[in-house]
């Protein structure tokens, strides 16, 4: 166990690593220097050092790191060795296309099901989910072990059910809807506002505009 508090950036920066080092692996390669991952990445290689150091280093001096190891050991520091049942709660145009998405299965992320209040989309299959009536959730979770639900719901409704979804025992919230979640701390909510991204992007594209002015 990792008894130091590990900064959110470099939790933030973890994910991409893993992704670069499998890039890697996929192409046979054995070990890479950090400068050649810092090449890369465009992430200097002394911030390589300094993120790795957090977990005791995993490098050698003169050597550098070996792909396959420092692949897996980041694995497991993201807990990607644990397989997670997933359940999406709103099966509409953002729900069907993480369910349709295969490669989250590939890393351990499995849809199990989907939940709707519409009549139409229930009993319907999105890849290997079944969409569900809202009233067979709380039977799901108990019955299923859930580990993460993804909230894909209009916002109005989304507080509401996360409340219930944590009464019920989820632990992991993986939050779309435009909204923020007041839940109790021992429950692990992730935000992913698309939204919010493009607008930092509209923040740098029309900070180069000015200064080309
Ligand atoms: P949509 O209208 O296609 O799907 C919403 C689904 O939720 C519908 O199938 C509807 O029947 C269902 N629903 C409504 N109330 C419900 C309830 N009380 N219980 C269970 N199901 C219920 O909408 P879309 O485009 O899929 O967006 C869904 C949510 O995701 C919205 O809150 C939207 O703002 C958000 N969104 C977030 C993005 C992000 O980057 N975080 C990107 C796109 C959408």
């Amino acid at each position: 166990m990792h008894k130091k508090e590990i900064s959110k950036a470099v939790i933030n920066r973890l994910p991409r690593y893993y992704r670069y080092l499998g890039d890697l692996l996929e192409k046979d390669e054995v070990r890479i220097s950090s400068k050649e991952l810092s090449d890369k990445m465009k992430v200097t290689a002394s911030q390589i050092r300094q993120d790795l150091n957090n977990f005791g280093g995993f490098g050698q001096q003169g050597y550098g790191y070996n792909v396959e190891y420092l692949h897996a050991e980041i694995g497991k520091i993201l807990g990607l060795e644990n397989k997670y049942n997933i359940i999406i709660i709103g099966a509409g145009n953002l729900g069907q296309a993480l369910a349709n998405y295969g490669d989250f299965e590939r890393r351990g992320f499995v849809v199990r099901a989907l939940f709707d209040i519409s009549p139409e989309l229930i009993g319907t299959m999105v890849r290997s989910a079944e969409v569900k009536p809202m009233e067979e959730l709380e039977a799901f979770i108990n019955d299923n072990k859930i580990d993460i639900a993804a909230i894909t719901v209009p916002k109005a409704s989304a507080p509401i059910i996360a409340t219930d979804l944590v009464k019920w025992g989820i632990k992991g919230i993986w939050n779309f809807a435009p909204v923020d979640l007041n839940l109790p701390k021992e429950i692990t909510v992730e935000n992913v506002h698309l939204a919010e991204s493009l607008m930092k992007l509209s923040y740098r594209l029309s900070r180069k505009k000015k200064e080309t002015e």
